[in-house]
């Protein structure tokens, strides 16, 4: 009893290589301010998101994070065990900021989005030869059944997303047969020391990815959006999925 007490503590947050506004400041709260003078829902994201996530000093911390953990063998090794840099293939990638996954693509087509215009310009400066629109993933401005392979890496755990509208999207963006590849970041480092735990509202929450992922899994899952493989890496979880409804139901039309 006193450890799952002390488990699920929300603690403040001590880290000392993070920027202060970064805790200051939680994408809701950000959110919540726009709205009330008067943004709509998608101007508000993109201009909470713009404060967050299209800083320098976000870029440069979320350059040295990635680079610290093992994300990119696990994210490649599904990469290729569901075929996504296939020549010919278009590849959505949702939340991509300023497009770090984009690098490991070499033959498929990629489409970015994001609401953080200044991430964007990074992105389409770094990869000319891809697409990027300040966009949202609850309203993709993509045609339906359009794209292979949708991919939204550690975008989930911000606050500011619809999950049930973004799956939403995803179900009528991807080809039938398509996969997607979400992942959920399960910490974060201080230093060289990774400390596990999501942020709300400037504090730590340890169990908060947990939180997130069944959020994930059973909305998906309510979609018909089935998951085939969890992997557990130590910095996020990867959760991959097919888009098996949609294959089901253009079978039986071609019978
Ligand atoms: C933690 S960053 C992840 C960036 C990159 N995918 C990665 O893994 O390094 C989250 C990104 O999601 C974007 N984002 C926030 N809300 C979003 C939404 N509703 N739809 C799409 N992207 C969103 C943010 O602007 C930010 O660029």
């Amino acid at each position: 009893m006193m450890q799952s007490t002390r488990q699920n503590r929300i603690s403040k947050p001590v880290a000392a290589n993070v920027p202060a506004s970064w805790f200051g400041s939680s994408t809701a709260a950000l959110l919540m301010a726009f709205e009330q003078q008067g943004y709509s829902r998608v101007d508000a994201i993109s201009a909470a998101c713009a404060q967050k996530y299209g800083v320098p000093e976000y870029f440069a911390m979320h350059r040295q994070e990635r680079e610290k953990s093992n994300w990119a063998a696990t994210f490649l090794e599904i990469c290729q065990e569901f075929s996504v840099d296939e020549q010919g293939n278009r590849v959505l990638v949702v939340g991509v900021n300023d497009g770090m996954e984009v690098e490991h693509f070499r033959h498929c087509r990629v489409v970015g989005i994001d609401p953080c215009r200044e991430a964007l310009r990074l992105a389409q400066s770094s990869f000319p030869q891809h697409e990027f629109h300040v966009a949202i993933a609850e309203a993709l401005p993509i045609a339906s059944a359009s794209v292979d392979r949708y991919i939204a890496l550690r975008v989930v755990n911000c606050s500011c997303v619809d999950v049930p509208a973004a799956i939403a999207e995803l179900k009528r963006v991807l080809k039938p047969g398509g996969y997607f590849v979400f992942s959920i970041a399960t910490g974060f480092y201080q230093g060289d020391r990774f400390v596990r735990g999501t942020f709300k509202d400037g504090c730590i929450e340890p169990e908060g990815a947990t939180l997130v992922l069944q959020k994930l899994v059973n909305t998906l899952s309510a979609a018909e959006m089935h998951s085939v493989m969890i992997e557990n890496n130590p910095t996020e979880t990867f959760v991959v999925g097919r888009n098996s409804a949609q294959l089901e139901i253009s079978h039986d039309t071609s019978k």
